[in-house]
């Protein structure tokens, strides 16, 4: 498997509070990677380092290095066109407040398309690719407010898969979401790895169980562990691993 994301001696600070140490990780293409760890202990910090979406915290600091490609996402990249390689999907749903095809047609257009059949095509594919089509194709035009919550996250996620990403973030994507919904957007990120490289925050080990092929422990601001989901659950090679993953903390 190809390396996305190589993430070396990354320090962040907000402010003299120092969030995130010395993490070292290698994100792989095609997989789904899965964050866990307690409340606070810097996964959404982390998740936010790889597309920079941490340059809007005043007060802010990152060193060390984070690749994607080969390419430090911190050295010259333009910001824009990072965070159109790398979406994110977050844990409330937040629709636009406008239509169910604007709010697809919204980041193409920002690129730059005007084409109404280039439009319709790529509103069309998401929609599909987000395993949400058959349930508004005949309500393009409604606003994406009156859908339920696990249908605007699937929305949310087509919107994220608009602009042709090569990696989805998301953040606790369905802790909002009630069983069902959680999973129609289980097997959607399974479905979803086949094309992109997925990086998953979940409060719910279960789910990263399910769902992911590595998995990353956090504490307190640090990698305690990392490597296949499946051995990491079974033979955990930290004791602080074990008492997170047998429900001793959390
Ligand atoms: N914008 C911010 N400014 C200051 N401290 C922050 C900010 N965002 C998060 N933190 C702190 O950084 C730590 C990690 O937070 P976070 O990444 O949200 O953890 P998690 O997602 O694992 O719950 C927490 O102590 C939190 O209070
Ligand atoms: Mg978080």
């Amino acid at each position: 498997m190809s390396e996305k994301f190589k993430i070396s001696n990354l320090d962040l600070y907000y402010g003299d509070f120092h969030a995130l140490k010395d993490i070292n990780m290698s994100i792989h293409a095609n997989e789904i990677t899965a964050f866990i760890g307690p409340s606070g202990c810097g996964k959404s910090t982390f998740l936010k380092s790889l597309n920079r979406m941490n340059d809007l915290v005043e007060g802010c600091k990152i060193t060390g290095n984070v690749l994607l490609d080969g390419e430090d996402i911190y050295k010259g990249m333009d910001v824009n066109l990072l965070r159109k390689r790398v979406g994110m999907v977050f844990q409330k749903p937040n629709p636009f407040p406008m239509s169910i095809y604007d709010n697809i047609a919204y980041g193409p257009r920002t690129h730059g398309i005007r084409s109404k059949a280039k439009l319709d095509e790529i509103v069309e594919k998401s929609l599909r690719d987000a395993a949400i089509w058959d349930e508004v194709k005949d309500r393009l035009k409604k606003s994406a407010l009156g859908m339920s919550g696990g249908q605007q996250q699937r929305l949310c996620i087509a919107r994220a898969l608009a602009v042709e990403p090569e990696v989805i973030l998301m953040d606790e994507p369905t802790s909002a979401l009630d069983p069902i919904s959680t999973s129609k957007i289980e097997d959607l990120v399974i479905e979803l790895k086949k094309q992109y490289t997925i990086v998953m925050v979940t409060h719910n080990m279960q789910q990263a169980v399910r769902v992911s092929d590595k998995t990353v422990f956090f504490l307190l601001g640090e990698v305690i562990e990392a490597g296949e989901t499946e051995k990491l659950f079974s033979i955990p090679q930290d004791k602080r691993t074990e008492d997170y993953i047998t429900g001793r903390f959390g």
